[in-house]
């Protein structure tokens, strides 16, 4: 999107309505960078730093669209920034402390430069405990803010840029969705799509219903008018980003079904290839598997977390399915898209979970002979149902369940990817090989990487490739023809 910041009118007061208050801003923000130039005699440096999921780094985008369009340049290495940004998540513990050790680093780099700004937001913002300890440790933070507000990113960073105390601007929930602020993509040929935020589902573990909020669907009009400019900027694949995508629309005023609005993004002329993530299994219908089987451009992927194999634990997950259901799932998707790639989530050591639990849960991943799963050790979230439930399991012995899964799971997936070897490919080329300069790496539909050789022209290309040999979690292969 193309903005004229130089038309809006700086000596009048901020327009109340959005996104036009943000453009106000952004003009403001670039008449400071401009100031910055004067001063330095260079423009100013940015660095964002994205943690946790596709949804935040999809935000990230955002933030960098801002700082992009108020002058500031990317600056690889945070610690010569004049401004660093930190998209947060707290999902699981670890993810917090992380930040933590981060923020002190950081605070010794800035020691070198006293004119640094150091903002946080994202969802680890939005707990109150993270608040304080932000207030009282870490005072040399300029900005904070949360999940809720990241649309109003340009009026925030102008009010900090001249503010010499912390500045916090954190809101417990919202019913906004603004639309056209603009963002910078990490790649000219695909990109994240936000489809809905928040979540209702309430998984006993799961900190994200408090900290985004209750689930908001875009308007189908909105998220298609945004996929169309997409394409016509090159992006030929879109990821539908959601954290529940399967109960997209239900709570639009004219409610539409997710299946009713891959059908619509379907048509689109110029895209060719359409992923989504996340599905709840409770929430996939008969009519989305549907269209995923006679559906030409959404990939052979399906990420479909279980979290647990015993019915006893998914009860009282709060994931209301069984064991017996999600196989039930899993088989009727399999005999609708045969080739079809299926991944999950698994938890190890949720509160109450026995050996006896354990196997059901290696069971599952047996029978469903998963492409790849991510595993995770239990990490108890403050104010989740699960964190007071009785029978927390011991460190050792989730440390031995999350090493037993995952030698069970890489055997089985190494044994499932390779099923492709001789096949020829339609992989999409996204980069030039990080370790060999002469490989190129594709993605192929159902999400495997390929590495073979090509010239860089390629990249954004779709490519026929032949795949050689597998090497567990990807292929080498050898190219073939360029397909668009
Ligand atoms: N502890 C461990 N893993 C968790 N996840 C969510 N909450 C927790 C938690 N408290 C995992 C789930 C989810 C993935 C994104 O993170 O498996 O699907
Ligand atoms: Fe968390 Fe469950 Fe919502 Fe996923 S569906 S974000 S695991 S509460």
């Amino acid at each position: 999107m193309t903005i004229d910041l130089d038309r809006i009118d700086l000596s009048t007061a901020a327009p109340a309505e959005e996104p036009a208050r943000q453009f106000y801003f952004l003009a403001k923000c670039r008449e400071w960078v401009k100031s910055f130039e004067q001063k330095h005699g260079r423009p100013p440096r940015s660095h964002v730093t994205t943690f946790g999921c596709q949804m935040n780094a999809r935000d990230s985008e955002k933030l960098e669209g801002i700082l992009k369009n108020a002058g500031y340049v990317e600056e690889p290495d945070e610690k010569k920034a004049d401004f660093v940004i930190f998209n947060t998540c707290t999902v699981r513990e670890h993810a917090n402390q992380r930040l933590y050790g981060r923020l002190g680093q950081l605070n010794r780099s800035r020691k070198q430069n006293p004119e640094m700004k150091i903002a946080l937001c994202g969802c680890m913002m939005q707990e109150a405990e993270v608040l304080e300890k932000l207030k009282k440790s870490y005072s040399f933070v300029s900005l904070v803010f949360g999940t809720h507000n990241i649309y109003k990113f340009a009026e925030l960073l102008w009010a900090c840029l001249d503010a010499d105390r912390m500045l916090i601007d954190v809101w417990e929930d919202t019913d906004k969705i603004v639309e056209d602020i603009p963002s910078e993509r990490k790649f000219s040929f695909k990109s994240g799509v936000n489809i809905m935020t928040g979540c209702n589902n309430f998984c006993s573990y799961c900190i994200v219903p408090y900290v985004r909020g209750r689930e908001r669907s875009r308007e189908p009009k909105d998220i298609l008018r945004e996929i169309e400019a997409l394409v016509s900027d090159g992006v030929v694949e879109v990821m539908l980003l959601g954290q529940n995508v399967n109960s997209y629309g239900k709570t639009l005023e004219h409610p539409v079904s997710f299946a009713e609005l891959l059908t619509q993004i379907e048509q689109i002329d110029g895209l060719e290839r359409i992923r989504f993530m996340t599905s709840h299994p409770k929430d996939l219908s008969d009519e989305l598997i549907e269209v995923m089987g006679n559906s030409k451009k959404i990939c052979r992927h399906l990420h479909l977390p279980i979290q647990s194999g015993s019915t006893r634990i998914l009860e009282k997950m709060n994931r209301r399915y069984t064991k017996e259901q999600y196989l039930m799932l899993t088989e009727k998707i399999r005999r609708a898209v045969p080739d079809i790639s299926l991944t999950t989530d698994i938890i190890v050591g949720f509160p109450g979970e026995t050996e006896e639990d354990f196997q059901e849960t290696l069971d599952i991943v047996r029978r469903v002979r998963y492409d790849a799963v991510f595993t995770f050790q239990y990490s108890k979230r403050t104010g989740t149902p699960a964190a007071v439930m009785e029978g927390q399991v011991t460190p050792e012995v989730m440390k031995d369940r999350f090493d037993r899964l995952l030698a069970e799971v890489q055997a089985i997936s190494t044994e499932v990817c390779s099923v492709h070897t001789g096949s020829v490919q339609e992989v999409l080329v996204e980069s030039v090989n990080d370790h060999d300069p002469a490989l190129l790496t594709g993605r192929m539909s159902n999400n495997l990487l390929v590495h073979f050789p090509g010239d860089p022209s390629l990249i954004g290309k779709l490519f026929s490739v032949r795949l050689k040999e597998c090497r567990g979690f990807y292929y080498l292969g050898e190219g073939g023809h360029v397909l668009t």
